[in-house]
């Protein structure tokens, strides 16, 4: 399927790519992103090589990949940026990605392929130039990566959340946005529980992107938050949702008694205490 256009002038796009990986189940369903700005661009969290093909191709239709300014890396994960070396080959771009991860992300290429090619970002954040334009690199740590950044792009007013917001869908569900908050949350809530590190994180952060104008809020799985009313009711449900350390306590951390079955690839049922003698 052809890409969504997020937002479209004369001179800006935003796409989002949704069906790039096969659902087969292997892989979690991920958006890529590419920014044109005139004729340049970037693409943002462009995953793994399971996607990269048809993204470049993609980007081809609006630029040459010669004119493609930057490969912008919310976190380090595999789903993010695994595809690195091919873009630092088949482009010029620059990597912009965390400071804490600069020295990380080498290990995803050949040596030598990031010489003098990353943007190390402090923790504080910035503003990027992109084409006539920029984006905002925000503070987006702990949700869920150690070194974690959203970007704003204030010519779209979409914000760009990463792993936050997240929804489990297949890619045909992805595209279509979110405007009944209420009825979205259960496909959201496991995996905030889970994967964002503690709720005094998503209160520092709901405080500061309350204070950005935002007309989509565009996670890196599932499906985009659309309109005031839902994103500002996102940003009440964040508020007030327990996660990460606030839910592991002492019996989370035990020797474990389970044991791991290689031929079904399940955990054995534990054995009866007569047994286990
Ligand atoms: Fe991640
Ligand atoms: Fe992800």
């Amino acid at each position: 399927m052809a890409p969504i256009e997020l937002y479209r002038d004369s001179n800006h796009a935003c796409l989002m790519f949704t069906d790039l990986i096969e659902e087969d189940g292997q892989a979690i369903q991920a958006n890529q992103f590419l920014i044109v700005d005139g004729d340049t661009g970037a693409v943002i969290d462009p995953g793994g090589n399971l996607a990269f093909n048809e993204l470049f191709m993609g980007m081809g239709r609006y630029f040459s990949p010669q004119k493609l300014s930057y490969v912008i890396a919310s976190h380090a994960d595999p789903d993010i940026i695994a595809s690195l070396d091919r873009w630092l080959t088949s482009t010029n771009a620059t990597l912009v990605i965390s400071r804490i991860w600069e020295r990380f992300a080498p290990h995803f290429t050949k040596a030598g392929k990031t010489e003098n090619r990353v943007i190390g970002v402090p923790d504080s954040g910035g503003h990027l130039p992109l084409g006539r334009h920029e984006l905002v690199l925000l503070p987006a740590h702990f949700m869920h990566s150690e070194g974690n950044f959203h970007f704003y792009d204030p010519v779209s007013r979409i914000l760009f959340t990463g792993d936050l917001g997240v929804s489990l869908t297949t890619g045909a569900e992805a595209r279509v946005p979110v405007t009944d908050l209420a009825a979205h949350i259960p496909r959201m809530e496991g995996f905030h529980r889970r994967y964002m590190v503690s709720n005094k994180i998503l209160r520092l952060w709901v405080r500061m992107a309350r204070q950005l104008d935002i007309a989509m809020l565009v996670p890196q799985h599932g499906a985009p938050i659309l309109g005031k009313p839902a994103i500002n009711a996102f940003f009440d449900w964040l508020e007030n949702l327990p996660c990460g350390i606030d839910l592991f306590d002492e019996r989370a951390y035990q020797i474990p008694t389970g044991h791991i079955d290689p031929v079904t690839r399940q955990m054995r049922a534990p054995l009866r205490p007569a047994q286990a003698a």
